[in-house]
Formats: structure tokens, C-alpha cells, sequence
């Protein structure tokens, strides 16, 4: 049954490490959504972040690669959106690779707006690659 680390090691570029993991949990301020198969609990996806006062952001999200393309990632997003309004947030943000066209229509999806790029911030094997930055009005519940 995977772990959320094994899920970020077999997504992501730059994967965080275990210890990213642990030191995320134990911060007051950072939390995560996790997304289990109901019958035995698998882990199917997750997402991680950062709660300031009325302003989220995310940290990461990532969907088991064999459940990726089939609204596990649409339904994180969605559940995300719907807790951080009922928490009293009214803006969440995000920076993503902008190669990364998959995340990015997603995020488009549920209603992030781009809002600037940071160029050349995310390293990559031949460089660097800029970051998107993007965020999404909430009507705050609080
Ligand atoms: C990004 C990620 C979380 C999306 O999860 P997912 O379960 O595959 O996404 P969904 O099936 O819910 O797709 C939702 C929408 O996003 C878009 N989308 C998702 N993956 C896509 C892809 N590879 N190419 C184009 N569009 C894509 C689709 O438009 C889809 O809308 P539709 O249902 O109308 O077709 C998943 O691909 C992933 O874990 N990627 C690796 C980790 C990562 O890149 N995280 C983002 C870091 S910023």
C-alpha cells in the first residue's frame, strides 16, 4: 500500500524527502488532505498546505500514477477549495513548472488565474524551468 512519499517519489521531479514530509506534519501552520480508497484505505493522492490567517497555499498535491486522469485530482482540489472556505479563507495561491500542462489544467479547472511567472526558479536536469504563479478567490465562510 503506498505511503505519501512513495506516491511524491513517483510523480514528482524533484520529489520531497521524507523528512519534508515529517517536518510539513509537525509545523503548526501546514496540513494535509489525503485521498484513501474507501474499501482498504490505499492512498490514492494527496494534498499539503499552508494556512495563514485568511491566505492558503499549496504546497503540493500529487494522484498515485495509476489513478492519475480519472478526477482524483479534480476531487482533491475540489475538497481543498470547499475547506479552506469553510475555514475562512479567502485566497489561495500556487506555483507550478510551467511545463507541468496537466497540473496546470487542472488548476485552471477549478478556477486559479495566472497571476505572474518567476522565471527560471524550479531546477530541472538541462536548467532551469520558470514557475506560474496562480491563485483562486474563495468566498470565506468565517
Ligand atoms: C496534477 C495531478 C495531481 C492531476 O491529477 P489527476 O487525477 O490526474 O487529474 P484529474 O483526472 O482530476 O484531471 C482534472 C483535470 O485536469 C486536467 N488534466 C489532468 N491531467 C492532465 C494532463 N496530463 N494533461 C492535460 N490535462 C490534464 C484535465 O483537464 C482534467 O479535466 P477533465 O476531467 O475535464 O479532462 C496529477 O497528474 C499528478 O499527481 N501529477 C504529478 C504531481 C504534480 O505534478 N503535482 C503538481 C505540482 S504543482
Amino acid at each position: 500500500m503506498p505511503t505519501m512519499a512513495e506516491i511524491e517519489r513517483a510523480t514528482a521531479i524533484h520529489p520531497w524527502s521524507l523528512n519534508q514530509f515529517l517536518g510539513s506534519s509537525l509545523r503548526e501552520n501546514e496540513y494535509s488532505l489525503v485521498l484513501q480508497e474507501q474499501a482498504d484505505g490505499e492512498i490514492l493522492g494527496f494534498c499539503i498546505y499552508q494556512q495563514v490567517l485568511d491566505e492558503a497555499t499549496l504546497m503540493n498535491i500529487a494522484v498515485h500514477p495509476d489513478r492519475q486522469g480519472r478526477g482524483q485530482g479534480r476531487l482533491l482540489m475540489d475538497c481543498l477549495l470547499r475547506q479552506l472556505s469553510s475555514q475562512g479563507v479567502s485566497r489561495c495561491l500556487l506555483e507550478v513548472r510551467r511545463g507541468n500542462l496537466g497540473a496546470i489544467a487542472l488548476y485552471r479547472h477549478v478556477g486559479f488565474i495566472d497571476d505572474g511567472v518567476r522565471n527560471n526558479y524550479y531546477p530541472t536536469t538541462s536548467g532551469c524551468e520558470d514557475a506560474l504563479l496562480m491563485s483562486c478567490e474563495l468566498v470565506p465562510e468565517q
